[in-house]
């Protein structure tokens, strides 16, 4: 009886995914330039707020990279991340939207893009826009971010709760990452890509606390994660005590404000912040790729690029699906 329920619960999940993401990584009716002739000046406009926003505010660069994925993973790369409501009830709201910020800045951005071409550009192509010129602020790959995307109306707190139609945990491991990048037409390779996008921002203790004092559930100062270097773990120690909600600690210590290949080095040496990031090292194609950034045939900056282009495509609206929102954190 428990076999035959949990085999229609599979069931159901792929039914619900389907729904979810029936466009998913094909990215129908996007192409670069979509904006070439309806606001020429979109682009430019972007990364003149974005070079603003950058000189004075670097350490946005890790929060507004992450919004794209956060858009994307759940309904699709639709702006639904950014859409607010009276009582707290949308996407931004969830648990694992942790320490998103930066939300003002895409407003700042949709404000200069109204007064410029009115109800022309999407809030979900601006998000994709923004994580290339982040990436790109802070020495990282260019690369041409497709457009047309258009803004879904619905966002709802429980979407990103669960790690596989959901937001991934950092506490997932590599059966569980690979299944969420699948179910939206990713492959292992846009996973082990895209996960580099932790050379750059910070976490918070409590992402990673329990690889530090309480990895079995014995919760006893020496039960720490065993497969994490020990002399990380005793300067992460020193930052983070138990139970601490507001220090942040650098994803990539040494070179956090700069988008370079260091990540996967550190991984390699165990030196991944987070349980999600060590269990890279668990897949022979993944690990194989990590070791390989680490040398001089590193492609991971290409690859960058060509991976953000397949996550912008999951689940998009185009055409005369959605709308063009006024304002990013509201529906028309
Ligand atoms: C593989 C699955 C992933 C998991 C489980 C994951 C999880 C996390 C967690 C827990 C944090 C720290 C949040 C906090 O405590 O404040 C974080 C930060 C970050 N993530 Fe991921 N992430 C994943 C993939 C990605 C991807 C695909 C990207 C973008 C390409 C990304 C970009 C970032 C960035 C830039 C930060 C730093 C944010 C900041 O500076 O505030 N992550 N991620
Ligand atoms: C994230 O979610 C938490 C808990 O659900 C909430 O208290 C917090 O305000 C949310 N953060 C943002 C930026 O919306
Ligand atoms: C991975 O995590 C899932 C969900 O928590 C669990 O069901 C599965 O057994 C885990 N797989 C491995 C190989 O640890
Ligand atoms: C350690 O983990 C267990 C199981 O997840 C939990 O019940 C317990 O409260 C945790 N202890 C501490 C000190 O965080």
């Amino acid at each position: 009886m428990a076999g035959c329920k949990n085999l229609i619960g599979t069931f159901m999940l792929q039914i619900i995914v389907l729904a979810l993401f029936s466009l998913h990584a094909e990215g129908q009716g996007l192409k670069v330039g979509f904006y070439k002739k309806s606001c020429p000046q979109a682009e430019g406009i972007v990364s003149k707020v974005i070079s603003d926003v950058m000189a004075v505010a670097p350490s946005l660069s890790g929060p507004l990279l992450r919004m794209h994925f956060h858009d994307c993973f759940i309904r699709g790369c639709d702006g639904s991340i950014l859409l607010d409501s009276p009582k707290g009830q949308t996407e931004k709201f969830s648990p694992p939207n942790l320490s998103l910020r930066g939300f003002n800045v895409i407003d700042r951005v949709k404000l200069a893009l109204e007064k410029a071409c009115p109800g022309v550009v999407s809030c979900a192509d601006i998000v994709a826009l923004v994580a290339r010129d982040v990436t790109v602020a802070t020495k990282g790959p260019h690369w041409k971010v497709e457009t047309g995307r258009r803004d879904g109306k619905v966002s709802l707190i429980t979407d990103p709760i669960n790690p596989v139609t959901g937001l991934p945990s950092f506490t997932s491991n590599i059966t569980v990452l690979k299944q969420s990048w699948s179910l939206r037409g990713l492959s292992t390779k846009d996973l082990v890509v895209l996960s580099g996008g932790h050379t750059i921002g910070m976490s918070h203790c409590s992402s990673f606390e329990e690889r530090l004092y309480n990895f079995t559930g014995k919760g006893n100062n020496g039960d720490t994660d065993p497969t994490m270097d020990q002399n990380y773990v005793a300067r992460l120690k020193l930052k983070c005590k138990p139970q601490d909600k507001t220090t942040i600690v650098e994803l990539d210590p040494g070179s956090f404000k700069t988008f370079d290949d260091s990540y996967y080095k550190l991984v390699t040496k165990r030196r991944g912040l987070l349980q999600s990031d060590a269990a890279l090292l668990n897949d022979p194609e993944t690990r194989a790729y990590m070791i390989k950034s680490t040398s001089h045939g590193s492609t991971f900056f290409k690859d960058f690029g060509v991976s953000m282009v397949n996550m912008g495509r999951i689940g998009v609206l185009t055409g005369s699906q959605g709308e063009i929102r006024k304002v990013c954190t509201k529906t028309n």
